[in-house]
């Protein structure tokens, strides 16, 4: 069992039987360090837009991005399921769009999965993509490509009204076909209710501890970067400080001639040497 691929319907088998955790990655190096540790699916999120590429939000992360970032995890990935977010404007327009881009991140990326934010309108893209064979995702709650409706980054589905709409939202993407649906920053007992309601495992970023999983994104919960992060992160490390620490002792190294030693040389012959003159 210990390096089988993970599928999507060991995903949906762990409802109920285990919880599943699940982080981003967006590079090859990152992401066969997460592999390694058995992480059951690694998320290739269009928040590598603002993770790795220094933006503001997602939206502007294109289709090429996300293929050129796919290709790098997916190269260095034996076992965990790898999904890649659709970017904002890829599949809002129609199924066939939805189906042609999904494919580009399929056959050009070589993930396995891909997830889409939003519900209603997208339905039909969730079935062909279904239909077709790609797995798909679901994702609700604070979906950040609608960040401009949701009037900022703020906790969806706080009234009783805005959480039967989550929850209704939710069955229908099951009934659609995903295989499990990330809710992001929904109160808890919200969550806790979808999660009952549902066959297919939720994931939660924000939504408290009765989901069936969690996701992060990798660079805020290994405290990569300074970037302010939101209340549902916790830190598990401070890789920043210790880049901080090494880049500033090598610096140090360098100007006092510390840097390289002897060992990090290579010598050449005598005999050579003496050829050479002076
Ligand atoms: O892009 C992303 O990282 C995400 C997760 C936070 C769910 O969509
Ligand atoms: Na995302």
């Amino acid at each position: 069992q210990a390096r089988r691929p993970v599928g999507t319907l060991d995903v949906r088998a762990a409802k109920g039987a285990r919880r599943i955790a699940m982080l981003t990655a967006y590079d090859a190096p990152t992401a066969a360090l997460v592999d390694g540790c058995d992480i059951d699916i690694i998320l290739v999120g269009d928040s590598l837009g603002m993770v790795m590429l220094g933006r503001n939000d997602t939206l502007s992360v294109t289709m090429d991005e996300m293929v050129h970032h796919c290709r790098a995890v997916t190269g260095s990935v034996a076992r965990a399921l790898v999904v890649a977010d659709m970017p904002f404007l890829s599949y809002e327009t129609s199924p066939a769009d939805a189906l042609r881009n999904a494919g580009r991140l399929f056959r050009e990326g070589g993930v396995r999965a891909v997830k889409l934010e939003g519900a209603g309108p997208y339905l039909p893209q969730v079935r062909a993509l279904v239909d077709a064979g790609i797995p798909v995702m679901g994702h609700i709650g604070l979906t950040p490509q609608r960040v401009a409706q949701l009037g900022g980054f703020k906790v969806q589905g706080k009234t009783a009204d805005a959480a039967r709409r989550l929850l209704d939202d939710a069955l229908a993407l099951e009934q659609a076909g995903c295989f499990s649906i990330v809710l992001e920053c929904v109160p808890s007992p919200v969550a806790a209710r979808i999660t009952t309601a549902l066959t297919i495992p939720t994931i939660g970023i924000g939504a408290g501890p009765d989901c069936d999983g969690q996701v992060l994104v990798l660079h805020d919960m290994l405290g990569l970067q300074d970037r302010m992060v939101p209340r549902f992160v916790k830190r598990y490390a401070n890789l920043a400080g210790q880049v901080t620490a090494a880049v500033t002792a090598y610096k140090q190294e360098v100007e006092s001639g510390v840097f390289p030693g002897p060992e990090h040389g290579f010598a050449m012959a005598d005999e050579e040497l003496r050829q050479l003159g002076p």
